[in-house]
């Protein structure tokens, strides 16, 4: 949840660090430092707090060292605090570490035994002890780094500088991402990619147990028993300009924008309309695998996992193949029921969330085959799973998710009809007709988008709530729950998503003239059901507020505030409901002056359980 950089160049170092931190701070911001070498000493600088006070603290510094590290830190063991705050040196060894070292304790016993002394309260710093203590032993820097490595358990991307050597960098990983970015006449080690797209486009992406030295213009790949591996360089069509807001005043606002184009994108080479089929590039199922599921198992956690229960709809609703929908940090625990014929699906945006990737691995041990739908391409899920759908969304940067979960609903609905197909219970002719509705959906997204001052109007009208409920039905039951994770995740105003069926058990006691009740009306079979639940609020002079998609004269007479939500089919229809939801949450949190992008506690990918 830290972010990691790591420099070998002839640019001004501290430049580098910070504005690679700058594209990384999403992962984290309680603390922010660097090190870089100046006239061959290793110079440390870092702080509690966001990266503009580390920037602030070095601004009237220049380090002439061509080497160097930066962290920017997301909290676990020990507070935000200047002392807790990466890099940590200990005597020639200098560390900034993603991840959690699970012996720390024992370890750093071992070592205060041997006489040495910590300074923070945090587990990262027991691997600068660590390394250390093997260079005194005479060993390497290298030898060193890998004898540490071995005594390690737990979670870890590692960028390690040592005194003796400016030339050389090393990074390592075990769990948590690391990639090596490939410059002329410059290397980078980061956390993610979009730090470093400035110089870059050419990566390698290390594996868990392995280990790249920076040093000679070049980068050598190696396992923990020292041996050199194989590591293809990978060139990324991403541009730097996909990390940068273009004008917009957050990156949340900017996704969301760029939502129609990132649904045409997921679209793009995988149908045929003329032949009415559907293929992705890494992932296909022969026609007896097909006939063989007997059930699938979605799993995910957040934004993802509403995205998994909007599958489960699609998925058995067009292939009729059974569908579990769990979420991460429960799955593995309950021991589920799955095992051969069953289809283990993770999705993640990051690809890097450690309680989707244990739960993959999970069904992997049951012997279930694995298919992941990510966003970040090579992340460790994608890598780890016998198949891939990407969602072609592009960088997603603001911490609370949006045109990756838009384009979760858009891969979803493709793999239904692949299903439906490979089971065949659609024809070509079906096929094309769903599919000229999925083609409709951009153009329909850039009308919702248009209104978007509507919904700025409505967002300012109910800031001042402390409490918002939202309802919903059927396929649009998740839809509720995710648009009452965008308004609490970066407003901070308490809200809950609810089955409207189920509101008359219980939280319809919560109603009043103070609560806005948002409530998804979709032209579904169930309308008439929710029309009734709009009563039931009305009854409680509860705020309605109603998204609807049909028939707004009905909907309007019954409520306080309506928004028209363009036609579509029930499978389709939450792609749709969602847009208007991302819009309110993001204009009552901007209306209230809140960190849009980097919401308070939060992180982009939680990689740790
Ligand atoms: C959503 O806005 C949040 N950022 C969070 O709930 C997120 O969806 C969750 O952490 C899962 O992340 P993933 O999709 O990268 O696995």
């Amino acid at each position: 949840m830290c972010g990691i950089i790591g420099y070998l160049g002839k640019r001004n170092t501290a430049d580098v660090l910070t504005e690679g931190l700058k594209r990384l701070e999403y992962r984290g911001y309680d603390s922010a430092g660097i090190a870089v070498f100046h006239n061959d000493r290793i110079e440390i600088r870092r702080t509690e707090g966001k990266l503009a006070v580390l920037e602030e603290m070095i601004s009237k510094e220049s380090f002439n060292g061509a080497t160097g590290i930066g962290h920017t830190r997301w909290a676990t063991h020990g507070r935000p605090s200047d002392a807790n705050a990466h890099p940590h040196k200990a005597g020639r060894i200098a560390v900034v570490h993603n991840g959690i070292i699970e012996n720390y304790l024992p370890l750093k016993r071992g070592l205060e035994k041997k006489g040495h002394i910590f300074n923070s309260e945090t587990d990262s710093e027991v691997i600068s002890h660590l390394i250390n203590d093997f260079i005194e032993q005479g060993l390497s820097f290298e030898e060193s780094v890998r004898k540490a490595l071995h005594e390690l358990k737990g979670s870890y991307a590692l960028g390690i500088m040592f005194e003796g050597n400016q030339e050389k960098l090393i990074g390592a990983r075990n769990e948590s991402p690391l990639v090596v970015g490939l410059g002329d006449g410059e290397l980078f080690i980061a956390s993610d990619t979009p730090a470093v797209l400035n110089y870059t486009r050419d990566f390698i992406f290390l594996e868990d147990g392995q280990m790249v030295v920076l040093s000679d213009g070049k980068a050598t790949v190696k396992d923990l028993s020292g041996k050199t591996a194989k590591a293809e360089p990978r060139h990324l069509d991403w541009n730097p300009l996909m990390a940068e807001k273009g004008g917009y005043k957050h990156f949340m606002l900017k996704e969301i924008f760029e939502q129609p184009e990132a649904i045409i994108n997921t679209i793009r080479g995988r149908v045929s309309r003329e032949e009415g089929t559907i293929s992705f590039e890494n992932f296909s199922l022969k026609k007896k695998e097909i006939d063989n599921l007997k059930r699938i198992a979605i799993v995910a956690c957040g934004t993802s996992f509403h995205a998994a229960t909007v599958g489960k709809f699609m998925i058995e609703t067009l292939a009729g193949i059974p569908v579990d929908v769990d979420i991460g940090s429960e799955f593995r625990y309950r021991d589920p029921v799955i095992g051969k014929g069953t289809l283990v699906v993770v999705i993640s945006q990051s690809g890097e969330t450690a309680d989707t990737r244990a739960a993959l691995r999970e069904g992997k041990r049951k012997g279930c085959l694995s298919l992941a739908i990510c966003n970040v391409v090579e992340s460790s899920i994608a890598r780890e799973s016998d198949h891939v759908i990407y969602t072609h969304a592009g960088p997603e940067i603001g911490v609370a998710s949006t045109k990756a979960f838009v384009t979760q609903l858009v891969a979803l609905y493709l793999l239904a009809l692949y299903l439906a197909v490979g089971k065949g219970r659609v024809d070509a002719r079906k096929v094309q007709k769903l599919l000229a509705e999925l083609i409709r959906i951009p153009g329909l997204a850039k009308d919702l988008l248009r209104n978007a001052s509507d919904y700025q109007k409505l967002a300012r009208k109910y800031a001042y709530a402390r409490n918002f409920l939202y309802l919903g039905r059927g396929i649009n039951y998740p839809i509720a729950l995710e648009g009452a994770l965008k308004l609490k995740e970066i407003s901070y105003i308490h809200a809950e998503g609810y089955p409207a069926g189920e509101m008359k058990h219980g939280p319809i006691a919560l109603i009043d003239k103070e609560m806005p009740v948002v409530v998804l009306v979709a032209d579904d079979d169930v309308r008439d059901k929710v029309m009734g639940n709009i009563e039931e609020v009305r009854a409680r002079d509860g705020i309605l507020i109603a998204l609807a998609s049909a028939n707004h004269q009905e909907v309007r007479q019954k409520a306080d505030e309506v928004i028209s939500i363009p036609q579509t089919t029930p499978l389709l229809s939450p792609i749709l409901f969602t847009i208007p939801l991302q819009l309110l949450a993001y204009y009552v949190a901007d209306f209230k002056g809140n960190d849009v992008d980097q919401p308070r506690n939060l992180a982009k990918s939680v990689t740790v359980e």
